[in-house]
């Protein structure tokens, strides 16, 4: 693609790209929501055409003037949204339309052998004869790649395919897209995920705003260096200081095992500390022990064996009630269910930890309490900047960022000694994420001790002072915050203790 521009109304998406994809590589194009990935392959499929600009194919150019053009050449493309007829099968889904029919008869047989050795090629795994209502989204996108491999794809655009994949599913999609390109096939593969990014491409070209910032190729440039070029020098956010006064420990776990046979819903031998004034950062691939390590550190779940301190006094009696005694915030990975009574209102979710509090409760008469009340959470409302349009109103309808600032409002406020966040950024927009995450850092300069549960690396390489890797249940190894050794993380992420110097 040659000097590439479209322009909706009087807004350019693409501006003046230039963008080509080899033989047999992973091309991945980077960037924000909004930078102009997606009009871009919509006009490589025929989807759009360029206001300006010239597309080469195999060396000829070319004017793609539809997708049935796009596909013609060997242009395949999985949509962000998938396209598939959900009453339909697998089967049918992905023979619709097909070329390569005679007359009104199909042979069935021969179509469905030739999309079983697809199938059984690439390993995309599909019951064919199965709805696709039925099936999860990882299946129905396995049933779209088949689908543009049978049309007879040669560059295959994968939009955001990730998105809608848990790890371990994308895990799978990787090993999918490693078998297509050492078959010969291009992928341009989008995604604004860093470490998968990094792991997966030859080339990545930086989008930002509509324009190329740069092509770069595989090693050239490590996830910082990439997220500075996405969003930009004025809006980088990995610059946190780390953490200056570390203090005591405010939990302390030693050899700690919970349901120890299960190496996704357990923990075992785990022996951490959190201490005052630092960001400790739990990375792993979801569902290998971290939730039920959060529920042990709220104490949610007691621990089958090994002993927790909390400020220096084992803890007796796992209850909830007395690790908020010991205050203790937690900002749980399920924020409608977990955090949330979405019934209640905004101002409701702000107070029900305060409800005991003494500033309300002192005998002042009710009206002064109720005013109290809207005072402070007014108050709450313009420092955690929730957005919403009236905090009379049921919290259900907030938008999710909005959401977890009522959390943070309420778990932060009274400074927390230890906070225990899971997945908190999971979901939300950059503006929300850089507000949660400055408040994590406000907590940290507080004085409180933060565990930091997430499985998006990039976040928990940008926020955490020491980094620990848990897998199937175990802590694969520990990490400093400065400068972390990704590669090591990765290995660990994968299952490889760290060697540890005798
Ligand atoms: N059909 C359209 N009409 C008007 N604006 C559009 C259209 N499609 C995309 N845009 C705008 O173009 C910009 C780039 O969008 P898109 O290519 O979808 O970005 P990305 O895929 O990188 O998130 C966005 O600001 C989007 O709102
Ligand atoms: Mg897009």
């Amino acid at each position: 693609m040659e000097g590439i521009s479209k322009q909706f109304a009087d807004f350019y998406a693409n501006k003046d790209i230039s963008f080509d994809v080899r033989a047999g590589e992973v091309h991945t194009l980077l960037g924000e929501n909004g930078a102009g990935k997606s009009t871009l392959m919509n006009i490589l499929f025929g989807l759009y055409q360029p206001t300006a600009g010239r597309i080469f194919y195999k060396g000829e150019e070319v004017k793609i003037d539809s997708p049935a053009h796009a596909v013609r050449l060997g242009i395949g493309m999985v949509h962000q949204h998938f396209m598939l007829i959900e009453a339909m099968s697998a089967f049918e889904n992905i023979i619709l339309g097909d070329k390569k029919q005679r007359g009104l008869f199909i042979d069935r047989a021969a179509r469905r052998k030739e999309i079983e050795a697809l199938s059984a090629l690439y390993r995309l795994e599909v019951d064919l004869d199965a709805q696709i209502t039925d099936m999860s989204v990882g299946t129905q996108q396995r049933v779209e790649i088949l689908k543009a491999l049978y049309r007879g794809a040669e560059v295959l655009v994968l939009d955001e395919p990730t998105a809608v994949l848990t790890d371990q599913e994308a895990e799978g999609l990787f090993d999918v897209v490693r078998r297509l390109t050492d078959e010969g096939k291009s992928i341009i593969f989008i995604s604004h995920k860093m470490r998968e990014v990094l792991k997966i491409s030859d080339r990545i070209t930086v989008l930002r705003a509509g324009e190329v910032v740069r092509t770069v190729a595989r090693g050239e440039e490590q996830a910082e260096g990439l997220a500075r070029l996405m969003i930009g020098r004025e809006l980088a956010r990995s610059d946190y200081p780390h953490a200056k006064n570390v203090g005591d420990a405010v939990i302390s776990l030693e050899s700690v095992s919970y349901n120890k046979e299960s190496k996704h819903a357990g923990v075992r031998g785990i022996s951490l500390a959190v201490r005052r004034g630092e960001i400790v950062g739990i990375a792993g691939v979801d569902g290998n022990g971290q939730s039920q390590l959060a529920q042990i550190m709220t104490g949610v779940l007691a621990p089958d064996e090994g002993q927790v301190a909390l400020m220096g006094k084992p803890v007796g009696k796992f209850t909830v009630k007395t690790f908020l005694g010991e205050r203790v915030a937690h900002v749980p990975e399920d924020r409608t269910h977990m955090g949330l009574f979405g019934g209640m209102n905004v101002r409701e979710n702000i107070l029900i930890k305060q409800a005991q509090a003494e500033s309300f409760s002192a005998a002042r008469g009710l009206f002064l309490k109720k005013d109290a009340m809207r005072r402070y959470t007014d108050e709450m409302r313009e420092k955690y900047d929730i957005r919403c349009d009236s905090l009379d109103q049921e919290i259900r309808n907030l938008s999710g960022g909005n959401q977890q600032k009522v959390i943070l409002a309420r778990e932060l406020e009274d400074k927390p000694d230890l906070l225990v966040a899971v997945h908190p950024t999971r979901g939300l927009d950059i503006g929300a994420t850089r507000f949660v995450h400055d408040a994590m850092i406000e907590a940290r300069e507080n004085g409180g001790g933060i565990l930091l549960i997430s499985s998006d690396l990039d976040e928990i390489l940008e926020m955490s002072d020491r980094i620990l890797v848990l897998f199937e249940g175990e802590v694969m190894g520990e990490f400093d915050g400065v400068n972390p050794p990704i590669d090591e993380i990765s290995l660990a992420l994968a299952g490889n203790r760290k060697e540890v110097a005798v």
